[in-house]
């Protein structure tokens, strides 16, 4: 089967991490854990986290700029500014506005879209939408992420699993046969309250009793959701695989959300990739949710491990539960 002609392409990514690093031993002295534990469980060894005056605007806006420059495109071309974010700064307005105000893509308009570490792939699909119905030529897709100010830092289940970082990608229409083939995206809100911030929002407004339980905080089933972003990033990479024509072998580079080594090894065994032709970074950043893709992509560009005319799969998986899976020829 021959793969579909992309509409869009991916024409420069950008990254943007804090300086801070904050290694497993640090995190020793702040909850009741060990290197050799988190090595084991999550191949976490250090994770970038930012001061308290950055924002999850400043890193969003940071990445995108790099991505802009790359691509060679003035901030006033830019027809969609689409943010992914599960760290938004404010409730209101969006995180993409206070992005836009930044870099100053005044002749866009902006907005989050709200998927967890899924969003960044969503949000790729979205730009593909803009492109294929003629309705953009520049899309800004940008994953802004401040996991620190959202996770209970006295709780080691999830603590030791979370980073800060910013990603981005300039998509245009697609000239050849480079951009993207396929994707396939899935949600089961039925699975919400596996990893959640209970409190906040509309339904539980933020006062001092969900302050005093950290209900404006995340919770997590930990082998729930393990279980789940295995399964369903397996079934994301087969779906989008077979719209692509492609088979596992077709593969040149998975690049996968890094949440944890043991999801990325089980994912791409029942994916049929081998660990050879994945990339993997979250030894060095951990779990930053939706920006973990757009980074990966980035400093696999940069290492020389992702070339033109490579075909790359990239899966993610997050709260919602959500999940998501594209194809690419690079
Ligand atoms: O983007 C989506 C975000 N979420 C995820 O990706 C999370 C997916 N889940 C996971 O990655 C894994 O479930 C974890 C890394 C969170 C946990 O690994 P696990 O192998 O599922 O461990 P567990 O939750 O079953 O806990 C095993 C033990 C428990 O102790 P007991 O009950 O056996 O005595 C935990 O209390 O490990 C304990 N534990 C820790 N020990 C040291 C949990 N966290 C820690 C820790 N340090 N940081």
């Amino acid at each position: 089967m021959s793969s579909p002609k992309p509409t869009a392409r991916i024409v420069a990514t950008g990254r943007c991490l804090p300086d801070r690093v904050v290694t497993n031993h640090d995190l020793e002295s702040m909850v009741d854990t060990s290197d050799t534990w988190i090595r084991e469980r999550t191949g976490i060894r250090e994770r970038r986290i930012a001061d308290a005056v950055t924002s999850a605007a400043d890193l969003g806006a940071g990445a995108a700029r790099m991505a802009l420059c790359r691509a060679g495109v003035d901030p006033l071309e830019v027809d969609v500014l689409i943010v992914s974010t599960a760290t938004p700064d404010r409730l209101l307005p969006s995180t993409a506005c206070d992005i836009q105000k930044l870099i100053g893509v005044g002749n866009a308009y902006a907005f989050d879209l709200s998927a967890a570490c899924s969003g960044w792939l969503y949000g790729l699909t979205v730009a593909e939408g803009f492109i294929a119905a003629g309705r953009a030529r520049n899309v800004l897709v940008v994953a802004a992420e401040k996991m620190s100010a959202i996770v209970d830092w006295e709780d080691r289940a999830t603590c030791v699993l979370f980073g800060d970082g910013g990603g981005a990608a300039v998509v245009q229409p697609a000239v050849d046969d480079r951009g993207i083939v396929s994707s396939h995206h899935g949600s089961d809100g039925a699975l919400a309250d596996l990893l959640y911030r209970p409190g906040g929002g509309a339904v539980m407004p933020m006062d001092e009793e969900v302050l005093r339980r950290k209900d404006h905080l995340v919770k997590m089933a930990g082998r729930e959701v393990f279980k789940n972003a295995v399964r369903s990033m397996a079934e994301g990479a087969e779906r989008a695989l077979a719209a692509a024509g492609w088979t596992p072998d077709d593969v040149d580079l998975l690049v996968p959300h890094q949440a944890n080594i043991r999801i990325i090894e089980a994912t791409a065994k029942y994916a049929g990739i081998p660990m050879e032709r994945v990339f993997v970074n979250v030894d060095r950043y951990g779990n930053m949710s939706s920006a973990t893709v757009p980074i990966a992509l980035d400093e696999a560009v940069e290492q020389g491990v992702l070339e033109p005319g490579m075909n790359v799969l990239s899966v993610a998986f997050g709260a919602g539960l959500t999940w998501g899976a594209t194809a690419l020829r690079w």
